[in-house]
């Protein structure tokens, strides 16, 4: 049996050894110490503001606290296992450094209340570190489809040869998820961040505390509506965890493609010496690890997401232990995706695409198919025959081992007599993405709006 807890004042005895390695967090939860520190901060702020310290009091406290970080960042804290948790911790070392007074911070509070406000402001802290870096790889996906706006590759879809498309059309496809993806945080920050305390253990305080007060110390949007929702309440981590899955989903999207395209077989893509890696058995090698291992990360911060949500799952009110739970999940989720866009941001700014690849991809496949059946429409075929007409003249080509715009005109004329000399621009590559000018399309134009409109984008704050 160890010494007696924080706690313990109506234990007779400690926890054995296992049980204090079983249910202690400081391992892990004093990565938010700046947080607990803030949080503090404010509510001593709070007390001595509504008369329940003196100003002398709450002045001791907050140079105190001043002095507990400045220790934590100089790596002189010594935390210990047997004092729980980051917030016992640097409560107690509060004390030893202002004596009693450190005794009153916790008036009025419970950790229950502290931990949310705590683990609220550290995933809105992290998550905000998530928007700045999907920002960076948006800038690096621009950069590159400024690059190549002129560069065509095949179009997919079900992975077969489609339709032809710019470059820059596919990259900026993805720049339009990771937009969606800084937006979609920016929407969660303003339900991460809302005060919950002042709830206390549960029910609220008898002190006249104001926890409006700390919300606006700590430039938060608000306080808790309810109490025993307040301190069980995890939502906003779950809401921040499903934000971080759905990046992983992008970013994996991506490294597929990556993958793909460094294939030799395609060979649209060299990938960058520094991200990527040899084989020890074959001397050819160069392997995608780096898109391979955030494709298989992606099932780890899934995972995180699910840890959490099966965690909150029928946790009858209010806090109970369990919720000690959420922080792993978003600390691992939190290494990954920061990692991960960093990562895929130097990627990108570093591929060297082939445009003759490219382009020898572009002239097999029939990509052109689509225009011949468009150019029939426009000789007053109906579509459906035309399609009809133009897998005729496919099969031909096929047949004969050509592209439809080396069939000869005769052999067109074959197909159907409406064919023309005019036939020829319009199977032209180039030109079958330079007439998708709609908004949002492939061509040029709406290339161009869209660069525009993403540049925009990343120049407002
Ligand atoms: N370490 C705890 C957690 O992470 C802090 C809150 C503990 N509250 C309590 N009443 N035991 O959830």
């Amino acid at each position: 049996m160890a010494k007696q807890q924080t706690w313990g004042g109506r234990f007779s005895g400690g926890p054995a050894e296992l049980v204090q390695e079983y249910t202690e967090s400081v391992s892990y939860d004093r990565v938010m110490y700046a947080q607990d520190i803030a949080g503090s901060r404010a509510h001593a702020l709070m007390l001595a503001k509504q008369g329940v310290l003196t100003d002398e009091e709450a002045a001791l406290l907050v140079n105190g606290l001043e002095t507990v970080k400045a220790e934590i960042e100089r790596g002189e804290f010594v935390w210990r296992r047997d004092l729980e948790d980051v917030h016992m911790n640097i409560e107690s070392r509060l004390t030893e450094i202002v004596g009693d007074v450190g005794k009153k911070l916790h008036t009025g509070r419970s950790r229950n209340d502290q931990v949310a406000l705590d683990f609220r402001l550290f995933v809105s802290d992290r998550t905000r570190v998530w928007q700045g870096l999907a920002r960076s790889l948006v800038a690096a996906l621009l950069e590159k489809a400024e690059t190549y706006r002129d560069t065509l590759l095949p179009g997919c879809t079900h992975m077969q040869p489609a339709q032809p498309v710019s470059l820059a059309q596919h990259l900026l496809a993805y720049a339009a998820m990771f937009q969606r993806d800084v937006s979609r945080l920016q929407d969660a920050d303003k339900r991460i961040r809302v005060c919950p305390l002042g709830a206390a253990a549960l029910a609220g305080t008898t002190y006249d505390l104001d926890p409006s007060f700390i919300a606006g110390e700590l430039g938060m949007n608000g306080i808790f509506q309810n109490s025993m929702d307040a301190v069980s309440d995890r939502d906003f981590a779950a809401e921040a965890m499903f934000c971080g899955a759905l990046i992983m989903a992008h970013l994996s999207r991506l490294c597929e493609d990556i993958i793909i395209w460094a294939n030799p077989a395609f060979g649209f893509v060299l990938l960058p010496d520094g991200y990527a890696t040899g084989s020890s058995i074959m001397p050819q090698k160069k392997n995608p690890d780096v898109a391979e291992l955030m494709r298989g990360k992606t099932g780890r911060a899934y995972g995180a997401l699910f840890g959490l949500l099966t965690t909150i799952k029928g946790l009858p009110m209010t806090y109970n232990r369990d919720l000690q739970e959420d922080k792993q999940p978003f600390i691992d989720q939190d290494r990954t995706i920061s990692m991960s866009l960093e990562a895929m941001a130097g990627m990108i700014g570093e591929l060297a695409f082939s445009r003759e690849r490219m382009a020898a991809a572009l002239a097999r496949g029939f990509l052109n198919a689509t225009e011949l059946a468009d150019y029939l429409v426009g000789k007053g075929i109906p579509f459906r025959e035309a399609h009809h007409l133009t897998g005729a003249a496919v099969a031909l080509a096929e047949s004969e081992g050509k592209g439809l715009e080396e069939l000869g005109l005769e052999a067109l004329r074959s197909i159907s007599g409406v064919i023309g000399e005019d036939v020829f621009a319009v199977l032209d590559m180039k030109n079958a993405v330079a007439r998708r000018n709609t908004p949002g399309g492939t061509g040029p134009d709406p290339v161009a709006a869209q660069i525009a409109a993403v540049k925009a984008w990343l120049a407002k704050s």
